[in-house]
């Protein structure tokens, strides 16, 4: 059972009886921070008390005298001005562990009374070159917000909107057209294309960088420079104040100045990669125009060319199979893949009906769609005739309402993107689609320890792939040191590689997830894969210890499930864990309310602690009686089962000993 939410809706009525508008104070029925006040807390009388003009002592007594919780709580308790304390009943938390003992499929989950459909887009990586650590945080929320749904009792459908049309593929033709080598192309496809997309990517930038970068922040250094010229003269005003600002402007001025340097110095360096190879030189100056011939290729693929179509027949299939290969070790799964491709015969349609309807029209030969509140407008077909991201999307949604009916439909895309999701919503709201809620569910990004972006030391993109294999490779050096630390190793060599791979994979997937998703985070092997802290491996660690303690106590827990033994909560340490057990619906549901995954990292990180000093201060094998003991276990056994299932929830498996 959801104990917030069954509190929230029984205030909810003894609320709407003393006043008919004040249903939404409900919502100030919250889990108290400290258990003198009680499990739960209700700070409503204060509010309602100011409105209705009535001392919030009174409103609290009354609303106690309607509330009907008798079955769950202990008499409400007024406190202070006017809080309402309530404490769970004993047998109340009795009975329902009893129930989830009994219920290893649910494990006392509540179920919504209100199941929605929900169509999640998460991972949608670019193909065609490697996934990389930027992939990690959609592909991790996504999918952990997928099982938490679908454990919550909605309908999900989850759908790869894989980019496999784009830029990128113009760049592979490009590539293969001009650079290919024949003999690799044939063994290792994948690795060949990924030779030729970062070669071609770099001659791309590399003009880019040299007749459009460069000189664009030259020329506003020059202009920065004569500027400051004309500041140094202000700050020779007579008037204190005025001198004062001026000195300031100055300052920022050079800052800023100082900035644009840098910028430039490190384009330079980046012109020098090139400019000092002499291979690589000699390309750039045989490519000159290599930039406008990669918007050709694309432009060809895009229209039909039968060559370049051809060319994408035979190269898709090896890109897809090398992000198959990152899902398969991650555990994540889609209902469907469509790409970008997919919608390409839609796009036509899109722009005719935006047209026809008088939402979309020219500007610069441009179509466009203009909206309220967004100075841009939001771009669906190029001056070239070209279809756009916002094109497809378009198309997307307007095919997922067709063939899925969703109530929700869920991005789970990074922060740059919110821009375009915003248009993106705005324009089908424009365009009469109304009756589905839109999310983007943006999440900031991932840091290296330097605080920016997290790069390899070249300054590419760190490969997903390798960042697995190292997890792993530390993750076991670790579970290896600690198992010979031990009298008699536990482990196995398998079972050490095993244990490996679900802790080091665990490690990555837990820090993303742990983190509020909006904010930026260091990606830190060290920190990540601590035994201490609220990190997988102590998640994982805890769940092994609880379950080590039915292989020394030589305990069957099938039979101890399956027996009549009951649950007794005496110790308040016992009532502790027991109430945050009960908690685990509340977690989720809080999860699934703002698409914020680190409510249940925080919620098993909370419980393991309970746990902690439930284990502290009371003894299990070597309880006082065997009722006590088998109660006791009993709580072992919820607590292993609800941390393996939170975990699981995340996409993150446990191990039975590490
Ligand atoms: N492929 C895009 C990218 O890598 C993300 C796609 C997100 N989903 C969407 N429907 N736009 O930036």
């Amino acid at each position: 059972m959801n104990v917030l939410a069954e509190l929230r809706s029984r205030f909810h009525t003894a609320l709407e009886s003393l006043d008919t508008a004040a249903g939404e104070y409900a919502d100030m029925v919250l889990p108290s921070q400290d258990a003198k006040f009680g499990d739960y807390q209700a700070n409503c009388a204060m509010p309602l008390g100011k409105r209705l003009g009535k001392p919030p002592r009174d409103i609290a007594g009354q609303l106690v005298e309607k509330l009907d919780v008798a079955d769950l709580c202990e008499t409400p308790e007024i406190a202070g001005p006017g809080f309402i304390n309530l404490r769970l009943k004993e047998q109340w938390l009795v009975d329902q562990l009893q129930q989830t003992v009994n219920d290893p499929q649910q494990l006392g989950i509540a179920v919504t009374s209100e199941p929605r459909t929900y169509v999640l887009d998460y991972s949608s990586p670019n193909v065609a070159k490697p996934m990389h650590v930027g992939h990690i945080r959609s592909t991790v929320i996504g999918d952990a917000l997928c099982r938490i749904l679908r454990q919550l009792g909605h309908r999900v459908i989850s759908d790869n909107h894989i980019g496999d049309w784009g830029t990128q593929f113009g760049m592979i033709i490009y590539g293969y057209k001009h650079f290919v080598d024949e003999s690799l192309i044939g063994e290792d496809t994948v690795a060949e294309l990924t030779r030729l997309y970062k070669l071609v990517n770099q001659l791309v930038e590399y003009h880019n960088t040299l007749e459009q970068k460069i000189p664009k922040i030259e020329q506003e250094v020059i202009e920065l420079v004569a500027r400051i010229e004309q500041m140094h003269d202000a700050t020779e005003l007579e008037v204190v104040k005025e001198r004062k600002k001026a000195a300031k402007r100055l300052r920022q001025a050079e800052g800023q100045l100082a900035g644009l340097r840098t910028t430039l110095d490190s384009l330079r360096s980046k012109v020098a990669v090139v400019d000092d190879d002499p291979k690589l030189a000699a390309l750039a100056a045989a490519h000159r125009e290599i930039g406008a011939a990669v918007l050709a290729e694309t432009a060809a693929l895009h229209s039909g060319d039968k060559t370049n179509q051809a060319l994408w027949d035979r190269f898709l299939p090896a890109c897809l199979q090398s992000i198959e290969e990152v899902y398969r070790r991650l555990g994540v799964t889609f209902d469907h893949a469509l790409g970008e491709s997919f919608y390409q015969s839609r796009l036509a349609g899109v722009v005719e009906d935006l047209t026809k309807r008088g939402l979309a029209r020219e500007s610069d030969g441009a179509k466009c769609v203009f909206l309220k509140d967004h100075k841009a407008p939001f771009i669906i077909q190029k001056k070239d005739g070209a279809f756009l991201y916002a094109t497809t999307d378009l198309a997307t949604v307007q095919y997922r309402l067709e063939e899925w009916q969703p109530d929700t439909i869920v991005y789970v895309v990074d922060h740059r993107q919110s821009l375009h999701f915003e248009q993106l919503f705005a324009t089908l709201r424009l365009w009469g689609v109304e009756d589905v809620q839109l999310e983007h569910v943006s999440f900031g990004t991932v840091l290296g320890e330097d605080g920016r972006p997290y790069k390899t030391r070249s300054g590419s993109a760190v490969g997903l792939s390798g960042l697995l294999d190292e997890a792993v490779q530390r993750a076991k050096k670790i579970v290896s040191e600690n198992d010979d630390s031990r009298e008699t190793p536990l482990l196995s060599s398998e079972e050490r590689q095993q244990v490996a791979e679900r802790v080091g994979l665990g490690a990555i997937k837990y820090a993303d997830l742990a983190h509020n998703r909006t904010s930026d985070y260091v990606f830190s092997y060290d920190k990540m894969l601590a035994m201490n802290g609220n990190t997988a491996a102590y998640m994982q660690y805890s769940y092994a210890r609880v379950r080590s303690i039915f292989d020394r106590g030589e305990v069957d827990v099938e039979a101890l499930r399956a027996s009549n033994a009951t649950i007794t909560l005496n110790e308040p340490s016992e009532r502790a864990l027991a109430v945050a057990l009960t908690r685990f619906s509340e977690a989720l549901q809080r999860v699934v309310a703002d698409y914020r995954p680190n409510h249940l990292t925080a919620y098993l990180f909370d419980l393991a602690s309970t746990y902690s000093s439930f284990f502290e201060n009371c003894p299990v094998l070597k309880a006082e009686n065997s009722q006590l003991r088998s109660s006791r276990l009993l709580l072992c056994d919820l607590t292993a089962r609800t941390i393996a299932r939170g975990l699981n929830l995340l996409g993150i498996e446990v191990v039975q000993r590490m």
